[in-house]
């Protein structure tokens, strides 16, 4: 038996409308809501699930827009910051959940912070980011570095 398929116009024009409004970097990213436990920790992933740490460890080392080397050098690597806290051993002196507020909004742990926040509302300001009008980082990205920077136990 044949069976003939016609697929009419409209079919592959839908497909292709939903591919560009959902895909990925074309819309703000909204900040998901987070609770801070004991003013010192975010203790539930924003993502809800486990972040990469190959994929933090590239974003740490590699991109611009994280920025975390420009203070505090990179962890194990000759050269960090003497003003800074050195990230070697992170993970063996704070825990998951205080690393991730760290990197989510530094002042609800010390108000006097000198580290910017990298998750608030409205941070990208550049026409041409894609996640224009979202956080400096996404949930996502947060998880990733919090995944690498919580298993460097090594002090150094
Ligand atoms: C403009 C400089 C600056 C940048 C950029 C920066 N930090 Fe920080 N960070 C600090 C300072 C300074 C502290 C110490 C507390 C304070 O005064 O803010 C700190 C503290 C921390 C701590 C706590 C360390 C400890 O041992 O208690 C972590 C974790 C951390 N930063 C991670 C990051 C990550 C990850 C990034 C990149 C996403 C980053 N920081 C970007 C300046 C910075």
């Amino acid at each position: 038996m044949r069976v003939s398929l016609r697929v009419s116009g409209w079919v592959p024009r839908w497909i292709t409308v939903i591919v560009v409004l959902a895909g990925p970097g074309r819309a703000a990213e909204p900040v998901v809501a987070y609770t801070i436990t004991n003013g010192s920790e975010i203790t539930i992933s924003l993502t809800g699930v486990p972040g990469d740490a190959a994929r933090g460890r590239a974003l740490y080392g590699g991109e611009a827009r994280a920025g975390c080397p420009a203070c505090h050098g990179v962890p194990g690597a000759a050269g960090a910051a003497a003003s800074t806290p050195d990230l070697a051993g992170v993970g063996g002196r704070l825990s998951a959940g205080a690393i991730r507020l760290w990197i989510v909004a530094p002042v609800a742990i010390d108000p006097e912070a000198a580290m910017p926040a990298f998750y608030a509302a409205e941070q990208r300001d550049g026409a041409d980011d894609p996640l224009y009008g979202g956080p400096a980082l996404t949930a996502a990205e947060i998880e990733d570095l919090v995944a690498y920077l919580a298993a460097l136990r090594d002090p150094g």
